[in-house]
């Protein structure tokens, strides 16, 4: 690393907690970014940045928070998932497991669907490819589609590739999913869950609920999602 960005790095110190930066510098170390560029957005758990690598591409740094996020919350969702089984009540490692199911559903679903490739995970930090040709792409609430109908069956065929692999999303929203040039790409996978999840189903359903809904609502559509949701299930 540059002796100019080792400096940088000692003025994060106020910005992060000890544990978290330390993190930081250390992938920093290894290569996965030079230096933390701009606030992509401070969600209710986790903060989002852009980061620059030394060749000058970016990159994506996502870091759950370790105080202020709601780990019962988080439990109450994660112990559901039947990997996750048997997983002890401690902030800590609750925040961990989280991060990691995060990394973990980013790779099952870039087998199937177009997501950020996932690059590193480390305690509560993921890295990854930062979606959008230099900055980042819009959220689907911000760029409502030219062909809402066209986008709309990429976003449903999407819905059914991830169910087919044996996943499903659990926060799919116009908020979760980016406008990427006209192509839907899903993000913001922690709270997926693999099908055999006793609340699969539901999740499902309140996915398909809410991209109907914004559809409707905001492009004049009429799509029905109860014939949609049956079609995904015997897909
Ligand atoms: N890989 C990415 N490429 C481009 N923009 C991204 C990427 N990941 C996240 N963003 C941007 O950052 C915002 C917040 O990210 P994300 O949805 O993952 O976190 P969040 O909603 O704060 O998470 P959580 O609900 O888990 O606390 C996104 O809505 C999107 O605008
Ligand atoms: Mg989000």
């Amino acid at each position: 690393m540059a002796k100019i960005a080792r400096e940088k790095w000692k003025t994060y110190n106020n910005v992060f907690d000890q544990f978290t930066h330390r993190n930081l510098f250390k992938l920093a170390s290894e290569g996965f970014f030079e230096d933390l560029k701009s606030t992509v957005a401070l969600g209710k758990e986790a903060n989002v940045f852009t980061a620059a690598k030394e060749d000058g591409s970016e990159v994506i740094v996502k870091i759950y928070r370790l105080e202020n996020c709601n780990f019962n919350k988080m439990f109450d969702y994660i112990k559901q998932d039947p990997r996750y089984e048997g997983l002890n009540k401690k902030r800590r490692e609750i925040i961990f497991a989280w991060t990691q199911r995060e990394f973990r559903n980013l790779l099952k679903a870039r087998e199937v669907i177009r997501v950020p490739t996932p690059l590193k995970c480390k305690d509560n930090i993921v890295v990854m490819e930062l979606i959008g040709d230099v900055d980042p792409a819009p959220e689907l609430k911000d760029a409502v589609p030219a062909n809402p109908k066209k986008f709309f069956d990429e976003v449903i065929k999407n819905i059914k590739k991830l169910y087919k692999a044996g996943l499903v999303h659990g926060d799919l929203s116009h908020f979760n999913i980016l406008n990427n040039n006209e192509h839907p790409v899903f993000i913001d996978f922690s709270q997926a869950t693999t099908t055999d999840n006793a609340e699969a189903e539901d999740l499902l359903k309140r996915d398909v609920g809410n991209i109907v809904n914004f559809f409707n609502k905001r492009c004049g559509m009429k799509a029905d999602p109860e014939s949609i949701i049956s079609k995904i299930r015997k897909s």
